[in-house]
């Protein structure tokens, strides 16, 4: 797995905003949503495109445009429904598909209580909205959901993610051989002992959401 952890002082700056936990829901929301745009920029860097043919005032001009198949984005419910615009104002036609989990507070392990995905993925670039990656259970149970699908072109991109998750994504990977990129704002240093990552930004769905 390539892990990209985006190095750029907007994204610093929006983040630490995002930490604060004076930041109000709406402020909240919309530093979600540019975040995500600029972690998309870099997520995007190896999306398929052809070349492209359009005429300007002054004559002809050879470019490019998104290649077929549409790229698919997946926000993983709740908390990954906040970073979907952000995502798919640059990718306005982008296909969206949805899973919702929740983890269990106390065991950790996530649940999942809807999903609504293509059937076949073959081919098919995906891009995984969540904004944390703790233990990484939700987002191992989402890459598999995908791979179960045929997907072989995956892009999780988070907001934030702990070492623990990184590791436990890695080790799925490793085992299902399919190559995929972390592209995320920061590495954080920890879980604690309530899987919440320290220093984090508390919990995304509530202050999104709640
Ligand atoms: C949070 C977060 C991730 C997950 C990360 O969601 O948005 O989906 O936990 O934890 P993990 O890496 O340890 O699995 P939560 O389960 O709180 O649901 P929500 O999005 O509905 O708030």
């Amino acid at each position: 797995m390539d892990l990209c952890t985006v190095d750029h002082p907007l994204v610093a700056h929006k983040l630490t905003t995002l930490r604060d936990e004076r930041t109000d829901s709406p402020t909240f929301r919309r530093l979600t949503e540019e975040l995500v745009t600029l972690l998309a920029y870099e997520a995007t860097r190896e999306i398929r495109v052809t070349p492209h043919q359009v005429t300007t005032p002054v004559g002809p001009a050879v470019g490019v445009r998104l290649a077929p198949p549409r790229p698919l984005v997946v926000p993983i419910l709740r908390a990954g429904l906040g970073m979907l615009e952000g995502m798919t104002r640059l990718m306005p036609t982008a296909e969206v598909g949805f899973v919702g989990m929740v983890r269990n507070e106390e065991t950790l392990e996530p649940s999942t209580y809807a999903e609504r995905l293509p059937d076949d993925l073959s081919g098919r670039q995906c891009y995984v909205l969540d904004p944390m990656l703790a233990t990484g259970g939700t987002l191992a149970a989402a890459v598999r959901f995908l791979v179960d699908r045929g997907a072989d072109h995956i892009t999780c991109i988070c907001l934030l993610a702990a070492p623990e998750g990184i590791a436990k994504l890695q080790r799925l990977l490793d085992d299902l051989e399919v190559p995929c990129t972390l592209v995320t704002a920061a590495v954080d240093e920890r879980l604690n002992e309530r899987g919440y990552i320290v220093p984090g930004l508390g919990d995304a769905g509530d202050r999104l959401y709640g």
